[in-house]
């Protein structure tokens, strides 16, 4: 059976995280804190990366004060996240972005941003712009290889279960609410659907899980011999 993305966002209603870059519900989101934050989470927890969004975001409220701001300054807002080069790339990129008076919309015009690639574009453009992409990272890899039951192991066949990953967004529930259906997945992998012990009888897609059906969610995705 298929996944119903109305499941899924009536619990996403229910459960939502609260997190600093979130828009509330019926609010629309910031584009620059929505891509600031997916800057920061790029290769750092949501938990470490709360007190440094809302410090980066006191001192810099716009993208057009991050831009205008010395990159000595930002490099140094930046320390203790590490992987420098995503402050260049940061700072950078505000430069574009305030001389063209705002992000672009796109995938395409995103993705062709310093330190955007194709899931921040994705994560970005569906959640500060409402188009119907899924942005696949590890949690979403991990949910979509359960409800398949996906046994190629990783990562042969990443292309595959990507493939799969963006077909959760054919439901037109899904498309008629990008932002929430993308948070949403971020929110089941963090929270339910978890690596190691994942919470299924808390899960709004456990009917048509083929992996909770099977037993073992656990052993999903499945990894190469290393
Ligand atoms: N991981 C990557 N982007 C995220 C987001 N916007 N919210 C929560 N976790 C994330």
């Amino acid at each position: 059976m298929t996944p119903s993305a109305s499941d899924l966002l009536d619990w996403y209603a229910r459960q939502r995280r609260v997190l600093p870059w979130r828009a509330l519900p019926g609010q629309v989101a910031d584009p620059y804190a929505v891509w600031l934050s997916e800057i920061m989470l790029q290769q750092t927890t949501v938990v470490t990366v709360m007190p440094y969004f809302e410090r980066f975001l006191k001192r810099y409220p716009t993208v057009d004060a991050l831009a205008s701001a010395p990159l000595q300054d930002v490099l140094a807002s930046w320390a203790g996240l590490g992987y420098y080069s995503r402050a260049r790339n940061l700072h950078a990129c505000a430069v574009l972005v305030s001389d063209r008076g705002g992000f672009p919309d796109t995938v395409a015009g995103l993705q062709a941003l310093p330190g955007i690639g194709a899931y921040t574009a994705r994560a970005i453009a569906s959640i500060a712009f409402g188009v119907p992409v899924v942005p696949v990272d590890g949690n979403v890899e991990r949910v979509t290889a359960r409800l398949h039951a996906f046994e190629t192991p990783l990562p042969a066949g990443r292309r595959a279960l990507d493939q799969l990953a963006s077909m959760l967004n054919d439901d037109p529930a899904a498309q008629a609410a990008p932002s929430d259906f993308t948070q949403a997945l971020f929110d089941l992998g963090a929270g339910i659907c978890t690596p190691r012990r994942p919470s299924c009888l808390m899960c709004p897609w456990r009917v048509s899980c083929r992996a909770h059906a099977g037993g073992e969610p656990a052993r999903f995705p499945v990894k190469a011999p290393r």
